[in-house]
């Protein structure tokens, strides 16, 4: 969807439905919704006055006029001006957006007084055009059946107050490259495993890495070997398709300046291994690179914002399939670290890569360690399917992601990462083991990353629940998430803030 920002009154945009925004309990008409009203021969208040529409949290009314440029109007609800956030405005556009493509709209305009609201002026924007972009993703290019039924939202125009308008217009640009950025995740999540093997999410880093800044160079099996990244080989030996080691790096920071490292788990698919998964929701298991995908799109939108930072994004990229070469319970793995690991569950792949990735990140004198993983079923259990477990060990990151999440409305809790915890996974022939039971199962496999960050202060996140979604939650409709793509950016935006 195309959105521009445009000077005037909305009233004189050339488009299929207006959007009218109001909070509960506004008795009288003003700014743009008195002149859309006056034109329109007293529709909205009179609807307003009837009781047909009250502004609750994304209530959404559509009435239609005969003498209006537009032939629809959406008046959209956001609750109680004093309750007002950047979530409720999120659900309120997704909703809007999708009600006005269910009735086929292809173009709307909305008015964007900024003054009239209770929240930052830039969140307005930013949380308004999330909303719309996110809340109107849909992942179809596999349907070809009434393919023409699918018509998208083709151009949502902004009109802002006449002070605000280079304000709304640089946001809505910085937004508009996040929002897609996120897109972008839902859709390498939510493509099929056989058409998202680890070649295919190593292509797509490449195309990342057509931008200014940013290169992509792919480590293949063999430099692996001579690396000894045997956990990354050993998940990976059960399959057909070749393991990539994805490194793509972002240098838009100050020479010289270390960067921040980013780890997403790449498991293009999860069957578990010998230690197999049972069949029911396995297909869910082409979600387990939803890590890696973050971290491409993070890079992806840094690169776009040009922000002044330096990353370095690792992707360690396998399916773990259970073939006549696979890992198989009580193997012992020798690392790229060269600790020991006696693997006990060949389903507990995720941190056999993201240790050799993680080790491997400690080359580049990271300022900071961050791994994004869909890690432990246990952490869904924990916390349910909504949030994502952090675990690690530099109390200010957690705080920055902490607030970070906090801006951008996704659900991230701490677990605690005790030195008990440590005993739970070490093993009686080898180093470590990787799998302690299910008991404290997301900490565990925290404690185990833990091993192979050096003393790079280090953070996990564990979005095995909130990776995939079952049902529609407003700007994520079922389906990938692309969480936690917007968390980091609000998170990186903030650090090069705080440099200043
Ligand atoms: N990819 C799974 C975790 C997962 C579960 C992600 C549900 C998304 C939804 C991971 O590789 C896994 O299988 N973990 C095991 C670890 C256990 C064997 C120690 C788990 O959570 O059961
Ligand atoms: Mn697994
Ligand atoms: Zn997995």
């Amino acid at each position: 969807m195309k959105i521009t920002v445009k000077k005037g009154s909305l009233a004189d945009v050339k488009t299929e439905a207006f959007i009218l925004v109001f909070c509960e309990g506004e008795k009288t008409l003003s700014g743009p919704a008195a002149d859309i009203d006056r034109k329109s021969g007293g529709l909205i208040a009179d609807i307003i006055k009837s009781g047909g529409f009250e502004a609750k949290p994304s209530q959404v009314t559509m009435i239609y006029s005969r003498t209006l440029a537009a032939k629809r109007i959406a008046l959209v609800g956001l609750g109680k001006k004093n309750e007002l956030t950047p979530e409720k405005i999120r659900r309120a556009f997704a909703k809007v957006m999708q009600e006005l493509r269910g009735s086929k709209v292809r173009k709307a305009a909305v008015s964007l007084d900024l003054s009239l609201l209770n929240v930052r002026k830039e969140k307005v924007v930013s949380a308004a055009v999330e909303g719309a972009v996110l809340g109107l993703y849909r992942y179809s290019p596999y349907k070809t059946v009434g393919r023409e039924e699918l018509q998208d939202v083709q151009e949502m125009t902004i009109v802002p107050g006449p002070k605000d308008y280079a304000l709304v217009r640089d946001e809505v640009q910085k937004t508009k490259i996040i929002a897609d950025a996120v897109c972008f995740a839902r859709d390498l999540v939510s493509a099929p495993a056989n058409e998202m093997t680890p070649s295919i999410l190593a292509e797509q880093a490449r195309v990342v890495a057509k931008r200014k800044n940013v290169s992509c160079r792919v480590l293949e099996k063999g430099q692996m070997k001579a690396l000894g990244m045997n956990a990354l080989l050993g998940v990976a030996a059960g399959s057909d398709q070749p393991p990539k080691l994805i490194v793509l790096e972002y240098t838009g920071g100050k020479k010289g300046e270390a960067p921040i490292a980013l780890v997403g788990k790449g498991l293009t698919f999860d069957s578990g291994g010998i230690s197999i998964k049972p069949a029911e929701k396995m297909d869910e298991m082409k979600t387990d690179m939803a890590g890696g995908a973050a971290v491409l799109a993070v890079i992806r939108a840094a690169a776009d914002l040009k922000l002044p930072v330096h990353l370095v994004g690792l992707v360690p990229a396998t399916e773990n399939l259970s073939g006549g070469s696979a890992l198989k319970p009580g193997d012992v793995l020798k690392s790229h670290s060269g600790r020991t690991i006696e693997v006990l569950n060949t389903d507990a792949e995720g941190r056999l890569i993201l240790a050799d990735a993680l080790s491997y990140a400690c080359r580049y004198k990271p300022s900071a360690i961050i791994d994004i993983a869909t890690l432990t079923g246990a952490c869904v259990v924990a916390l349910g399917e909504e949030v994502a477990g952090m675990l690690g060990t530099d109390d200010r990151m957690k705080k920055a992601l902490r607030e970070a999440a906090g801006e951008t409305g996704e659900l991230i809790w701490e677990l605690p990462l005790w030195d008990h915890y440590h005993e739970l996974i070490k093993s009686d022939i080898a180093d470590y083991k990787n799998s302690a039971g299910r008991l404290g199962g997301a900490i565990t496999g925290a404690a185990f990353l833990s091993k192979f960050v050096g003393e790079y202060p280090w953070v996990h996140l564990d979005i095995a629940g909130p990776a995939w979604t079952t049902k529609d939650r407003g700007y994520i409709p079922k389906g990938a998430s692309g969480i936690p793509v917007r968390l980091l950016m609000e998170f990186l935006q903030n650090r090069v803030q705080e440099k200043k």
